[in-house]
C-alpha cells in the first residue's frame, strides 16, 4: 500500500502506544515485519517540547524506517506548528491522533474528544496538512459512544483535506478499551472513500488479522496490545498472510534473544535510572508469552539496576532453554 509518496513494506502496522512505542520498541517490531510504526504522541505545547520526555519521544533511528509521528492537540495553528517542527525534526509522515479517550487530553478538547466536534475537525486537519509537505494522516475511533458513531462524517471530512491514510480503532470513545471492537463501521468507511483504511481493535493473532482484513476490506490493520512481549506478532502474521504458515518459524531461543536485546536497548536508550523501571513491564510480558506459569516477574520487580536484571533475565533464559 502506498501512503502519500511512500511505498509500504507491507500491511501490518504497530500502533502509536505512549509508554510502549518508543524508538526501541520500534525498531524490533520494524526488524520483526511490522511495515510501519508510529511514534508515542507528541503534545503541541511548545513549552514541553524541550523536556527530556519529548527529546527521547522524538529520537529516531533509521532501523524503524519510515518515521511517523503522532501529534496531538486541539488549535488546528498549534497543531499546524507541531507538524511543521516535527517534520523539521525528521517525521516523514505526520499522523494526528483524534483517537486518544484520556480524559486528560479530552479535558483540553484534543483526543478523541473532538470527534464531536466535526469543524474543528476539518480546520484542523486543513491547518496541518497546508503546513507541511509530507503526509498527513489521521487515527480516530468510531464515535464519540454508540449512539454518535460518525466516523463516516469525520472520513469524508479526512479525504476532503487531503489526509493521506485513515485508522480506525473500532470502539467509540465512551467504550474505552471495553466490550470487543467492532468492524462494521470500519468496513463501511473502506467503502465510502477512497483513502487508504487501516482497521485497529483487539487484533492478536495472525488469524484474527487476516479476518479483519479480509472483513473490514481494509488497507493494513495496526496492532497495540497484541505486540505486548510478543514482537514477532508481525513476522507471524506476515507469513501467515503470504504462506498460509500458522506455525511460528521462531524458536524459544529466537524468541529469548530478541528480549535480551530489547532489554539491553533500552538500558541504553533510557540510562541506568529510567532503564530498569521501563524493563520491569516488558519482561512481564515477555515472561505471560515464554512460559505459562512464573514467579519470576515478582523476583525480576523486585531488583533495582540494571545490572542485576540482566544477570536474573539471562539465568531465566538459561532455565527455560
Ligand atoms: C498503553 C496504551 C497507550 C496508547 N497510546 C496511544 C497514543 O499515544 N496514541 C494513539 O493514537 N493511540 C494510543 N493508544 C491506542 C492504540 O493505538 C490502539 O488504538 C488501541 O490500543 C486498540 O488497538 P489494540 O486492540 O490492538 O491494542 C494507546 C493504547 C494503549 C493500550
Amino acid at each position: 500500500m502506498r501512503i502519500g509518496q511512500y511505498e509500504i513494506k507491507n500491511r501490518i502496522f504497530l500502533a502509536p502506544m505512549a509508554g510502549i512505542t518508543d524508538q526501541p520498541f520500534r525498531r524490533l517490531c520494524s526488524q520483526l515485519g511490522a511495515g510501519l510504526t508510529f511514534s508515542e504522541m507528541m503534545s503541541t505545547n511548545p513549552d514541553v517540547w524541550h523536556t527530556e520526555k519529548s527529546r527521547l519521544r522524538l529520537a529516531h533511528h533509521e532501523e524503524i524506517g519510515i518515521n511517523a509521528v503522532q501529534i496531538a492537540g486541539s488549535d488546528p495553528t498549534e497543531m499546524a506548528s507541531a507538524a511543521k517542527v516535527n517534520v523539521e525534526y525528521g517525521a516523514e509522515i505526520i499522523d494526528i491522533n483524534m483517537g486518544c479517550p484520556a480524559k486528560k487530553v479530552n479535558k483540553k478538547m484534543a483526543g478523541s474528544a473532538l470527534l464531536r466536534e466535526p469543524d474543528t475537525v476539518a480546520r484542523i486537519l486543513d491547518a496541518v496538512v497546508n503546513a507541511v509537505d509530507v503526509p498527513v494522516t489521521l487515527k480516530i475511533r468510531t464515535g464519540w459512544d454508540p449512539e454518535n458513531r460518525n466516523c463516516l462524517e469525520i472520513a469524508k471530512i479526512a479525504e476532503q483535506s487531503g489526509v493521506q491514510a485513515l485508522t480506525i480503532h473500532g470502539r467509540t470513545r465512551s467504550c474505552l478499551f471495553n466490550g470487543n471492537a467492532e468492524y462494521d463501521s470500519i468496513k463501511a468507511v473502506k467503502q465510502a472513500v477512497s483513502i487508504p483504511i487501516i482497521a485497529n481493535g483487539d487484533i492478536d493473532s495472525a488469524e484474527k488479522a487476516k479476518q479483519v482484513l479480509e472483513y473490514t476490506q481494509a488497507d493494513a490493520v495496526m496492532i497495540g496490545r497484541g505486540s505486548y512481549g510478543r514482537p514477532w506478532i508481525f513476522k507471524e502474521i506476515g507469513d501467515f498472510l503470504e504462506e498460509g504458515n500458522l506455525r511460528s518459524s521462531l524458536s524459544i531461543d529466537d524468541k529469548c534473544g530478541y528480549m535480551l536485546k530489547h532489554i539491553e536497548d533500552l538500558y541504553q536508550f533510557y540510562g541506568e535510572e529510567k532503564g530498569y523501571r521501563i524493563a520491569r513491564k516488558h519482561v512481564g510480558w515477555y515472561v505471560e508469552q515464554l512460559v505459562s506459569d512464573s514467579h519470576f516477574k515478582r523476583t525480576f520487580n523486585a531488583l533495582d539496576s540494571t545490572q542485576e536484571q540482566l544477570r536474573a533475565l539471562k539465568d531465566f533464559i538459561n532455565s527455560i532453554r
